[in-house]
């Protein structure tokens, strides 16, 4: 168990990880940092960072970049070529969330396979995989996974396949591991481990790590020279930003061993939820810090009363992407376990209220 900050954050926030705030630690290194001008790769703290972050990950260079998906666009625009294609899982965030970049920024094309349990079939994927034998064949430049992909930690074994499969077909893989930490505390291996079964990989210092600003793009020199060229071309060459290197190097630091606690604290939610008899958890998606869920019944599936339910009550959630009806809580260092109490009393009196209405209108 970790000794967890008090905030200043205001209520008791769920909806993703990426609501952190800096740690007193953090302020403090961003206080102080020794800054320069990155674009002359004169800022002591970014050349500080890029090192640990390479180091951390078993590759030969890092980049520092604003956000997580500028890291993965960049990567993609670095590997690929305009018109070829990539293969990704429909629902990764490279394919669903970044804006349509890959068509916008790369000019590739996204050929998406369907995924369970957050994996794509090693067959749909081999299958998949064009080369330019035709005119009219777009070539495969590029195959992207996710880890952790939607709370769940993917096995080192699949990716160990997917390597394979790369090595054969001599493509490029890419990890968009913006959680990649939690899947390694997961999984119990190091991020080196993780590191070795793709060609680039991107992760974030903003979500679970609590950096403020941040992601790290890692790969070869050569690789990451020319993203260092991409990231200029989308405005991306920052200047005195050591400062915010200064939090992602505590993050880096300090934070990767705390995930394991948040997954603890995950799970007694999970657990707590479980008990509650209206209420369905989705334990087998449960292996890092988000807990998905939803209700039994159809009649209390009133979602925007629900989530105005939880608001009076200091609680923030967001409502479920599709209409699935899943919730996705995640757990962050700014939720003490303690607080689990306070999310389960709310939903059982949210219950408690619908059900009354359920009884009047009958
Ligand atoms: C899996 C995954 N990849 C990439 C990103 C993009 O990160 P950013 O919000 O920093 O652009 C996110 C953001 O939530 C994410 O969940």
């Amino acid at each position: 168990m970790i000794n967890r900050e008090e905030t200043k954050m205001k209520s008791i926030d769920v909806r993703s990880d990426t609501v952190t705030h800096p740690t007193k630690r953090m302020y403090e290194a961003m206080f102080n940092a020794q800054i320069g001008d990155d674009v002359y790769y004169e800022d002591d703290t970014v050349n500080k960072l890029e090192k640990m972050a390479a180091e951390l990950v078993g590759m030969e260079a890092a980049l520092f970049v604003p956000t997580g998906t500028m890291g993965n666009q960049i990567l993609v625009m670095a590997h690929c070529q305009r018109g070829q294609e990539i293969i990704i899982g429909i629902d990764h965030h490279v394919a669903e969330d970044e804006v349509a970049g890959c068509a916008v920024l790369a000019g590739v094309q996204t050929r998406t396979l369907p995924t369970k349990d957050g994996y794509m079939d090693l067959q749909d994927i081999e299958n998949s995989i064009r080369k330019d034998i035709y005119d009219w064949i777009p070539e495969t430049g590029l195959i992207c996974l996710e880890n952790s992909m939607q709370g769940r930690a993917l096995s080192l074994e699949y990716m160990a396949k997917v390597r394979e499969l790369g090595n054969k077909y001599k493509i490029p893989v890419h990890l968009d591991g913006a959680r990649m930490f939690n899947a390694c505390t997961a999984l119990k291996c190091s991020p080196r481990e993780m590191g070795q079964y793709v060609d680039s990989l991107n992760f974030c210092l903003s979500k679970g790590l609590c950096a403020p600003i941040g992601s790290m793009i890692c790969g070869s020199k050569k690789l990451i020279q020319k993203a260092r060229r991409l990231r200029k071309l989308l405005g991306g060459g920052m200047r005195q930003v050591g400062i915010i290197a200064a939090a992602g190097i505590i993050a880096i630091q300090e934070m990767i061993p705390q995930l394991e606690d948040d997954h603890r604290i995950a799970r007694i939610l999970a657990e707590e939820l479980s008990l509650i008899p209206e209420v369905d958890v989705k334990f087998e998606a449960l292996s890092t810090n988000m807990v998905f869920w939803q209700f039994r019944d159809q009649k209390m599936r009133n979602l925007v009363n629900f989530q105005q339910c939880l608001a009076k009550k200091n609680i923030k959630i967001n409502l479920p992407w599709e209409p699935k009806y899943w919730f996705r809580f995640v757990i962050h260092h700014y939720i003490r376990e303690e607080q689990v109490q306070q999310i389960v009393d709310a939903i059982k009196s949210y219950i408690a209220q619908s059900e009354d209405r359920i009884q009047a209108s009958l």
